[in-house]
């Protein structure tokens, strides 16, 4: 494409870029990318100023759609644009051309957030709000007065003592909240309406109702920033920063967040500090804008085309921007979480350059709708993880398809169960699964867990990339020139790390069970469980019902106790741990004094082959468990010999679980009974 063309192509292109900014509230393309777009434009039309038609996106400002059924205002003053910086150059060129224009040194300037809502003109006469309207095209914009008045921060009348000029025009942004915007998203998905990609859309939707009643259920909010004229006999403050207060003082809101700073390193002072809490304001900004504060100064600075000389606004990186999902990755946590991630063309967004985006769970995609091909907004803002925030749907190619998560693991084909309390699907496979691996071994060596000292992600890493390591137990076969061969590894801390391995061998009961790091046994758990079991086969043979009669365990963490030893594999991975050497001392007063039935209740029925009636509630109550006549509710087993009566359909009724003589036995196992 030659000069010429690709001139007219990129004034059609802004065109329909700023259409679809303006009027639709639904911009596909990054505000980031439109700059760029823009500013090669004003450069072609440099070169070639005879291209250049009254109707050129850079002559006008924004756009107006006069089909569109709206009352169009002019402005009394035009409503201008800003030119933009992006970068330290840019702001050292802006100061270069102020000091020069001014013929000064140094220069004080007003720093102000750039509000990211949109561009209002508010008319008073008299000290009453006449007329309120958008910027348009910045001569005439739409008069939207009716909606305005239901915004609360806007001054409907005068109040106070304070003098006003016989007319005024106040010049703001108008925007919604953060919070106010996630609770309104929040309705919008309640009531299966659509979402808005960010505050800005919000604001900008609410102002275009047509009905205000509409407008005043959509919270939103105003800031002051400056007087776009007054009444000729009336004068106004001096300085930028005068003027924001006398603003504040008619009761217009205007930001905290102003000040006023010297030259140029006070400029990228303040762009630092206000870029550095950004995310913590109540919100959304896209910059900063630099004034000059004496408004003699602005005077004789004046302007070129549609903005002044005398302010820059300088652009923080867009948090949010526009991908493409080209694929549905399924990724595998620690527990096994399977988490889906969409991979993303590369985008720079929020000042990184993005590839990945949590997509959370398949719920989430179904709700948002997210399919491969899409093109979608992703947003990161401070160091929050980059997100899907919306798909555009009106660009969602043919024939896409649903997102279904897998069936298995992707990883090591185990199946994906969800529990029905959960949104997450999980693999099955537990320490068999090698992504897993590699997160429950560096639990295994945890400092609460096993504590093997020196052994971090990196060599974990290192052990399970080379398949050294498929299993805890495999740490303890590794000979010193293996560790020592790994990189980055001296062999005196192989030999310490050869040691400490050693060392971890003789541990604690509670300490084992953590290392296992079996789902919802944390620290205190193991504890427990190793008090109240003293051996670990007991814990490994203990039923649900018994695991319950732990104090603090409930239903959910005895199945999933249950469930950690009932698989074969696990039970493997223990065995392996011990025949290298890793043993706890039984404490021989816990066990005398252990009560491993304390807290359980019995009911005996039938004849048992080795025990008497009394013979069997003797044993039952030395472990600290409790006999009584009759089944309730709270009645933990029902223990059954032969020729039992009525009560087995009654403990069937009650879901109470029964016991055989043998399984009743096993509940003593390891306890001097
Ligand atoms: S002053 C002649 N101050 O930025 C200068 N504008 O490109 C008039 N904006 O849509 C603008 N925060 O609504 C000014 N503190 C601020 C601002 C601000 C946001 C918007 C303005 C306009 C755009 C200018």
């Amino acid at each position: 494409m030659d000069e010429v063309s690709r001139l007219h192509y990129l004034q059609e292109e802004l065109k329909r870029y700023n259409r679809e900014y303006h009027e639709l509230d639904a911009p596909t393309i990054p505000d980031a990318e439109y700059d760029a777009l823009y500013r090669e434009l004003v450069a072609l039309e440099i070169r070639h100023p005879d291209q250049v038609r009254a109707d050129s996106p850079t002559r006008r400002v924004g756009s107006l759609d006069l089909r569109r059924n709206v009352r169009l205002v002019q402005h009394r003053e035009p409503m201008l644009s800003l030119n933009n910086g992006f970068d330290v150059r840019d702001l050292q060129e802006f100061d270069r051309r102020v000091r020069t224009g001014l013929g000064v040194d140094e220069v004080d300037y007003c720093c102000e957030p750039k509000f990211d809502g949109l561009a209002i003109n508010l008319l008073y006469r008299g000290g009453a709000l006449v007329q309120g309207a958008t910027r348009g095209d910045g001569e005439e914009g739409e008069e939207v007065t009716a909606n305005l008045m239901t915004v609360k921060s806007i001054p409907r009348r005068r109040q106070g003592s304070e003098p006003w000029p016989e007319w005024l025009e106040v010049r703001g942004e108008v925007l919604m909240l953060k919070k106010d915007f996630e609770q309104l998203n929040r309705r919008q998905t309640g009531a299966g309406e659509r979402t808005f990609v960010n505050p800005r859309n919000a604001a900008a939707g609410a102002l275009r109702q047509l009905d205000p009643a509409e407008t005043a259920r959509r919270p939103l909010a105003f800031l002051a920033y400056g007087v776009g004229g007054c009444s000729p006999d009336f004068e106004l403050p001096d300085h930028q920063d005068a003027l924001l207060r006398w603003l504040g003082m008619l009761g217009f809101p205007v930001a905290e967040e102003v000040r006023v700073v010297q030259g140029e390193s006070g400029l990228r002072m303040f762009f630092e500090d206000l870029g550095a809490r950004r995310a913590s304001l109540p919100y959304e900004v896209d910059g900063v804008v630099y004034k000059v504060n004496a408004r003699k100064a602005q005077q004789k600075l004046g302007f070129v085309t549609r903005a002044p000389r005398f302010a820059l606004a300088h652009k923080f990186p867009a948090e949010e921007a526009l991908s493409t999902v080209e694929a549905i990755e399924v990724q595998v946590g620690r527990t096994g979480t399977l988490t889906p991630v969409a991979l993303l063309k590369p985008v720079f967004v929020g000042g990184v350059t993005v590839t990945r985006a949590t997509l959370h769970n398949d719920e989430e995609i179904r709700r948002k709708d997210i399919r491969v091909g899409d093109q979608v907004w992703v947003r990161r803002a401070g160091d929050v993880i980059p997100e899907v925030v919306k798909v555009v749907q009106e660009l969602r190619p043919a024939e896409t398809v649903a997102f279904e998560m897998p069936a298995t693991c992707p990883v090591c084909g185990s199946p994906a169960r969800r529990l029905p309390e959960e949104i997450s699907w999980r693999c099955s496979g537990g320490l068999h699964c090698p992504a897993q691996r590699k997160q429950a071994l560096l639990h295994f060596v945890g400092r609460r867990a096993m504590n093997v000292e020196g052994l971090g992600e990196k060599l974990v890493d290192a052990l399970v990339e080379r398949s050294w390591v498929t299993e805890p137990a495999d740490l303890y076969h590794l000979t010193l020139e293996q560790w020592a061969s790994l990189p980055r590894m001296a062999r005196k801390s192989a030999e310490n790390l050869v040691q400490s391995l050693e060392h971890s061998k003789e541990t604690t009961l509670a300490r084992f069970l953590f290392a296992l790091g079996i789902r919802q046994v944390g620290e205190r758990t193991a504890h427990d469980l190793a008090l109240h079991f003293v051996r670990l086969e007991d814990v490994m043979e203990a039923d649900e019902t018994h695991l319950q009669a732990v104090a603090e365990i409930g239903p959910v963490v005895a199945q999933s106790i249950r469930e950690f030893f009932s698989v074969e594999r696990n039970r493997q991975v223990i065995a392996h741990l011990r025949a290298q050497g890793v043993h706890w001392r039984e404490n021989a007063q816990e066990r005398r004094d252990v009560q491993v039935l304390a807290g359980l209740t019995f009911v005996l029925t039938g004849t048992l082959a080795h025990y008497s009636r009394e013979e069997a509630r003797e044993r039952i109550e030395k472990a600290g468990g409790k006999v009584v006549g009759s089944l309730t509710r709270s009645t933990h087993y029902l223990v059954v010999g032969r020729d039992p009566g009525s009560k087995v359909a009654q403990a069937q009724k009650l879901g109470i679980s029964m016991l055989d003589e043998d399984q009743w036995d096993k509940l003593f196992k390891g306890i001097n009974a």
